[in-house]
């Protein structure tokens, strides 16, 4: 029998991308999708794939999507419309594949209601880390990560029933852009260059994120939470390569590490399908591939990074207040108001803010203020 999957952030990088890889197998059927603006591909979608329901949640869109709209089947509208589709339709597992903290609701509501999620989104476990994995722990819903560093470790560790057998994780980098640029070339980075990753065809924010080294901050902290396990044991390596997609070393000196070409389709397939595989034709020739290479990443010239560690060993709302920050800062980027350097600049200024007024084991409306308020100060 297929698996009934719903897409949320279907319009986007992940979301089209995994609708690309189910296209081709009889395994599964969309029966939920959402999109925030782009309403032409979101039509699109719906006569391919013919969902139950759907969800748009930027609110002009949908008014102007309900004008025009020629289908038979329910719209809803903003995040709540997220959770009343997630509630009402029959699922057996939710691709988080939003951008940025709007995740966090949904994501949080579909893990409370017991439902299994495909997580792309980091945001989400970034800020709201403690809260969905104490609440996945008592309802027993799986989150399957789609990340490829989080699916490769999650692939390493199968059949590893003591976490105490794990010396360290090594999360793989590619490097991003200017893996190489001095400190005075990094002050002149435009947003064309940084949009232009060697290795990944992703959104724009993950893009500047990977080009930051803010990505690999908000991929440590989102494996604290997904695998348990102290930062002290999460260490970063650069491997520009990006066939190597991330390592566990164990205790006894072995090390298991995951490769594949750099094609996110694979993670996406493996969360969807998991505990089966399924069969595509993307492939990796051993016989044709260029030398692997492993380099310490450069905190000095990459900050991003760094408070990643800060804000996730200071712990309470402070990864909130770095992922807020950091939201701002790259939109604020993205617009050509602040320089390519400004960015941790404003996520340091913003976790300094944030110092006094940290929340420890903060409930999701804690986590939600804190968004709002760093927003509100640094916009
Ligand atoms: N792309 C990758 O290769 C990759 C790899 C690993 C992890 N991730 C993570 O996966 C997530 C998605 O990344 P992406 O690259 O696919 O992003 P993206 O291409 O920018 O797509 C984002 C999706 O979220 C929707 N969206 C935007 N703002 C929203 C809001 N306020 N509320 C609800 N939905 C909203 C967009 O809708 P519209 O397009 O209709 O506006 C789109 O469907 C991110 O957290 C990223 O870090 C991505």
């Amino acid at each position: 029998m297929s698996k009934r999957i719903a897409i949320l952030g279907s319009t986007g990088s992940i979301g089209t991308q995994a609708l690309d890889i189910i296209s081709k197998s009889t395994d599964f059927d969309v029966v939920a999708l959402s999109a925030h603006s782009n309403m032409v591909l979101l039509e699109r979608q719906i006569q391919n794939f013919k969902p139950e329901q759907v969800t748009i949640t930027d609110e002009s869109s949908y008014h102007d999507f309900l004008d025009n709209n020629k289908y038979q089947i329910k719209i809803n509208l903003g995040i709540d419309g997220l959770k009343e589709m997630i509630s009402e339709i029959d699922v057996d597992i939710i691709l988080i594949a939003i951008v940025g903290i709007a995740a966090l609701e949904v994501t949080y509501y579909a893990v409370s209601k017991g439902i299994d999620i495909a997580l792309a989104n980091k945001e989400s476990i970034v800020t709201g880390g403690e809260l969905i994995t104490s609440v996945a722990a008592k309802t027993g819903a799986s989150i399957l990560p789609v990340d490829s560093e989080h699916s490769a470790i999650f692939q390493c560790i199968q059949g590893c029933n003591n976490k105490e057998e794990i010396k360290n994780i090594y999360l793989t980098a590619s490097g991003g852009p200017f893996k190489d640029y001095s400190l005075i070339e990094l002050e002149e980075v435009t947003v064309t260059q940084a949009l232009r990753h060697p290795n990944w065809d992703m959104g724009e924010k993950v893009t500047i994120d990977s080009a930051t080294l803010m990505n690999k901050g908000l991929e440590v902290i989102e494996a604290k939470w997904l695998f348990n396990i102290d930062t002290d044991k999460i260490k970063v390596v650069v491997h520009p390569q990006s066939i190597i997609h991330s390592m566990v070393e164990f205790i006894d000196g072995s090390i298991i590490s995951h490769m594949a070409m750099p094609d996110m389709r694979i993670p996406i397939l493996y969360a969807l399908s998991y505990p089966q595989r399924t069969q595509t034709n993307i492939s990796l020739n051993p016989y044709h591939m260029e030398p692997l290479t492993f380099e310490h990443p450069d905190f000095r010239r990459f900050p991003c990074l760094q408070l990643a560690y800060e804000a996730i060993n200071i712990g309470g709302t402070m990864p909130t207040a770095l992922n807020a920050a950091n939201e701002v800062a790259v939109q604020n980027f993205l617009m050509g108001r602040v320089s390519f350097t400004d960015i941790p600049k404003i996520i340091e200024k913003a976790m300094n803010l944030h110092l006094n007024d940290i929340i420890y084991n903060p409930s999701l409306q804690d986590i939600l203020h804190v968004d709002r308020i760093l927003k509100e100060m640094l916009i």
